[in-house]
């Protein structure tokens, strides 16, 4: 049974009703603190909202189990999704914030969780900001995305996250109709100033 109970942090933002929310989903080894001051200075009114991974590889949280670096273990991501799907709107419920104004931020593991966020519970999501995400699984149908804006950025010498995979999982949200910007960076699997500048532009165009 799915338990929407997750470590996490709640900041609210004082226009904290209207206010859209961050989302923020950490990296393999990460936790809830990580992305805190990223997801701030991202949106500065936003509300944030970040939990821990209940996965442990070893004492590394994770949203979900992986069999091998880059292959996951399909059925537990497709009950973690559902697992983080049920915590925001619960989360909403209990803090008050919008649940249609929910924009995730995620990096790495927490950025493939939020793209299969997008593809399993398309309406959780008001918007994504992946930042090295990959395709976390191809499904049967595709979801319904039209219209919703996504960010994702890569590196082009990303040793965890192939480019072409990333490019698959950018065709992939647009045939399903999101409206994809995709965003090269020259580095590895690190998230450059850079690419947190392009971000932070892309969501600052947006009226959430
Ligand atoms: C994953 O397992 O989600 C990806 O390989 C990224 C990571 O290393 O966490």
């Amino acid at each position: 049974m799915t338990d929407p109970a997750f470590i996490h942090r709640f900041v609210p933002a004082p226009t904290l009703a209207t206010a859209p929310t961050l989302l923020l989903l950490h990296g393999t080894g990460g936790n809830e603190e990580d992305l805190l001051d990223l997801g701030q200075s991202l949106l500065p009114d936003a509300n944030l909202l970040s939990p821990r991974g209940k996965v442990l590889e070893g004492a590394m949280p994770r949203f979900f189990r992986r069999l091998a670096e880059g292959v996951f273990d399909l059925e537990d991501l497709k009950f973690r999704t559902h697992e983080l799907a049920e915590f925001v709107t619960t989360m909403a419920q209990a803090y008050r914030f919008n649940p249609h104004k929910v924009v995730a931020v995620g990096y790495s593991n927490g950025a493939n969780i939020a793209a299969s966020l997008l593809l399993q519970e398309p309406n959780v999501l008001r918007a994504a900001v992946l930042l090295h995400a990959m395709v976390p699984f191809v499904p049967n149908t595709l979801p319904d995305l039209t219209g919703k804006p996504v960010f994702l950025s890569a590196g082009r010498a990303d040793p965890i996250v192939a480019p072409e995979n990333t490019q698959q999982l950018a065709t992939l949200l647009g045939q399903a109709g999101a409206d994809v910007v995709l965003h090269w960076q020259p580095g590895g699997h690190q998230l450059s100033r850079e690419e947190f500048e392009a971000a932070r532009t892309w969501l600052s165009k947006r009226d959430f």
